[in-house]
């Protein structure tokens, strides 16, 4: 069986494309030694792309107060737990300028659904593209109608990262409450990458329901809608939910699915996720090993940190961004990788 797997992942590596069985014989057949292989072919790759380099991103979780209640998610709508905050668009400027002077050249909005209108996020968005026109600005603020999309993109957005959670529609419903519609999440990504945004695209690995089939349609879509972003992080139960009492998803599967879709697009940007490394202590420098180059360290007012617990024991280790950024520095350095201070543009 292993002649027939690693000629899948020649295959793989040659065409960029595998039918959905073919995935799924892969997902099937991971091992150390496929996964070995695998993270080899997927390093090498990104090497050619972006040699040794880590992009950074300044996150600033603006908000996580959320009108949606999907089930897997600590900051649902439901959860009475939730201590809810908002910062004001001045404190999100202070995140950014203190950002700006750790190196970052570009910043992440991201936050609970519903809570910044339009007009606001697009507000935010120009003062930040004046104040550092050479920084990109990404927003992850879930789904809005496609003028309200085109109204962040012509204030200067340059990237939206709006995960499709699961590309099977019947999953996507066990993982949502009724009022959400996989349909309008595709309108969505489908709107985004019109309007001309670099669009990130993403699931969780090992979420309540899924299986290997699920997995192998979800990375025949990120094939097929070629995204320039892709985040994966294993799912994560959070006590207050619903799905408080399900298993984690593993580190080895969500490794073994970033080597894979490096193979599928050599040039995308691949983060090493939060939820990667909280799973285990070593995950994120694991993940860049295998194919992952970017990195998203938190810039969210240490106050508010811990509040942002989309799932339990998410790492808010209580540094500040400076010793974040320089601990992070040091580990990829460790590993043979450079952190850089650079926008990170996607490299056509
Ligand atoms: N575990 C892991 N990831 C989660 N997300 C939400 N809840 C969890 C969880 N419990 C992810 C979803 C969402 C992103 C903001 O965080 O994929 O799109």
């Amino acid at each position: 069986m292993i002649e027939k797997i690693t000629e899948l992942i020649e295959k793989l590596e040659r065409t960029h494309s595998l039918s959905v069985e073919e995935y799924e014989l892969l997902l099937e057949h991971r091992s150390d030694e496929t996964a070995a292989i695998l993270a080899e072919k997927a390093d090498a790759v990104r090497r050619e792309v972006y040699g040794n380099t880590v992009f950074i991103r300044g996150l600033i979780e603006v908000s996580n107060i959320c009108r949606n209640d999907c089930l897997y998610c600590g900051i649902r709508r439901s959860n009475k737990s939730c201590d809810r905050y908002r910062l004001t668009k001045e404190q999100i400027l202070e995140c950014a300028e203190e950002g700006y002077a750790l190196g970052f050249r570009t910043f992440v909005l991201q936050g609970g659904e519903g809570i910044f209108s339009a007009e606001h996020t697009a507000d935010i968005v120009r003062e930040l593209k004046k104040r550092y026109p050479d920084c990109a600005v990404t927003l992850s603020l879930g789904e809005y109608s496609r003028d309200e999309y085109a109204m962040m993109r012509e204030a200067g957005a340059d990237r939206y990262l709006l995960r499709h959670e699961t590309a099977d529609k019947a999953h996507y419903d066990r993982l949502h409450p009724a009022e959400m519609s996989f349909d309008n999440r595709m309108r969505c990504l489908r709107d985004l990458h019109t309007l001309g945004f670099q669009v990130g695209c993403g699931f969780m690995v090992g979420s309540p329901f899924q299986t290997l089939r699920n997995l192998a349609l979800d990375l025949r879509f990120v094939e097929e809608f070629s995204p320039e972003m892709c985040g994966i992080g294993p799912f994560i139960p959070q006590k207050d939910t619903p799905f408080g009492n399900y298993p984690a998803g593993t580190a080895d599967m969500t490794i073994y699915l970033l080597s894979i879709i490096r193979l599928i697009k050599p040039n995308i940007l691949l983060p090493a996720t939060t939820a990667l490394g909280t799973i285990t202590k070593d995950g994120r420098e694991r993940g860049i090993k295998a194919g992952a180059n970017v990195v998203m360290p938190n810039l969210s007012p240490l106050s508010e940190r811990k509040k942002y617990a989309l799932y339990d024991n998410k790492i808010a280790t209580g540094d500040e961004s400076a010793q974040a950024v320089e601990h992070l520095r040091q580990s990829m350095a460790k590993i043979g990788y450079e952190v850089v201070t650079a926008r990170g543009d996607f490299v056509r």
